[in-house]
């Protein structure tokens, strides 16, 4: 059985020190705060003096579960010397939002305060997410400042483009807690698949009967796109295809949407020259009517009936190709998990398939899969669909080297 007891889970076991800067961002902070601690992190907030006019300590108190600093002398009864100590082990330091003033301070090496000294005194990644008004963040100045930070091997995450609070539009807004938690989740993430492109399905299809009427299946298109973030998270280029889902494209990721088995099968045979690896997770629809009605079928007391024609089978195909990329098949089944699932590995000649059993339906946020490949079995534990994502895809990488480039 692989071990995958060192692969982490979100933030899991990650000390992260958040600096909150004096911006109108700040409220957002608060957000970011809770967003960390629910994936995981362990959150140390320090604040300026002109970020506690924004928001208190007591709000980050309250959301981190740890103390929040702001004086550099504070440590006179608390904590001898915070400025040092809170930085011991921690993984990254974040600044969210960093105001203009604090992005210039931090270009100079100042350290006039606990959170631009704890920066310089730090042993560990520091990471920017900039707020502030579009004319500050385009002076000379700041793209000076901001230059010599990133020579200095700060990384920066944003600013974005938008509506800002003083009421213009333009580039300086800060990243949202989401966009920031997901940059701090790719940061940590090994590059397993870094120079890979990789094309994955995922969600259901929709196969229609007329232009209102359709035949589709349960599937959530969670576990595909849980998995084209790890892949987006691990260095590879992303091209997601997907049938209709109601959920966000991850950050980095290249979607196209499609609704039948037939659209799908196209949008895949266009994408999939160049793939080093191809994940088929979409349910695609066995069989579409033969013919959809080109108008609203009118209701009536007549029984109805519909002749239904087998739709391709993609992933067979993909695989089939002469130079075919490494194909990973997806098998939910109510029953005999081991025997089905392997079956169809074999049938379809794949180097690898991940089973799982239909124990409560689709579309939940957990998942007890079963890895299947040329060694045997490699059952995971239940986790929620992103974890298994991210043990997936060290799967994917330990056996891609040994499968021959297509
Ligand atoms: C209402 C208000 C909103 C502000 N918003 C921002 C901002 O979004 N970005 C920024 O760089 N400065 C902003 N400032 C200015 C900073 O608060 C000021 O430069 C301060 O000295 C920054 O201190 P710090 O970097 O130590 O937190 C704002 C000031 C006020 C009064």
């Amino acid at each position: 059985m692989t071990d995958y007891t060192h692969v982490i889970d979100g933030l899991h076991g990650r000390k992260i020190v958040l600096g909150v800067t004096g911006g109108i961002a700040a409220y957002k902070a608060a957000e970011l705060t809770r967003r960390l601690k629910h994936i995981g992190a362990d959150v140390h907030v320090v604040l300026t003096e002109a970020g506690t006019r924004f928001v208190t300590p007591l709000t980050f108190q309250a959301l981190s579960g740890n103390p929040a600093w702001v004086g550099l002398w504070e440590g006179e009864t608390k904590n001898a010397m915070p400025h040092i100590s809170l930085g011991r082990g921690t993984d990254a330091l974040l600044v969210a939002p960093a105001s203009a003033g604090f992005i210039a301070k931090l270009a100079s090496g100042l350290a006039d305060d606990l959170l631009a000294t704890l920066c310089l005194a730090r042993d560990c990644p520091l990471l920017v997410a900039p707020a502030m008004n579009r004319q500050m963040w385009q002076n000379p100045a700041t793209q000076r400042n901001v230059a010599t930070l990133k020579a200095d091997g700060v990384t920066f995450l944003g600013p974005a483009e938008g509506e800002q609070a003083c009421g213009e539009t333009g580039l300086g807004r800060m990243l949202e807690p989401d966009a920031l938690c997901d940059a701090l989740l790719s940061f940590f993430t090994p590059k397993l698949l870094a120079g890979r492109k990789v094309v994955l399905t995922a969600g259901p299809t929709f196969e229609a009967i007329d232009p209102v009427r359709g035949i589709t299946n349960c599937s959530s298109g969670k576990m595909g796109y849980a998995l084209a973030t790890a892949c987006a998270r691990a260095g590879a280029k992303v091209i997601l295809i997907s049938g209709p889902v109601h959920l966000p494209t991850p950050a980095g990721v290249r979607r196209i949407n499609t609704l039948s088995a037939l659209s799908m099968r196209d949008a895949v045979l266009e994408a999939i020259p160049g793939a080093d690896v191809f994940i088929a997770v979409a349910a695609v629809a066995d069989y579409r009517p033969v013919v959809s009605s080109e108008h609203k079928i009118k209701k009536s007391d007549a029984a109805i009936h519909f002749e239904l024609v087998p739709n391709p089978d993609i992933l067979a195909e993909i695989a089939a190709q002469p130079k075919a990329p490494f194909c990973v098949g997806f098998a939910a089944e109510s029953r005999e998990l081991d025997n089905y699932a392997e079956g169809k590995r074999r049938a379809k000649r794949l180097p690898m398939l991940v089973g799982n059993l239909l124990e409560d339906g689709l579309g939940g946020n957990e998942n007890t899969v079963v890895i299947y490949d040329n060694e045997g079995r490699h059952p995971l534990p239940r986790a929620p669909k992103t974890f298994i994502a991210r043990q997936i895809v060290e799967h994917i990488a330990r056996l891609l080297p040994s499968f021959p480039s297509p």
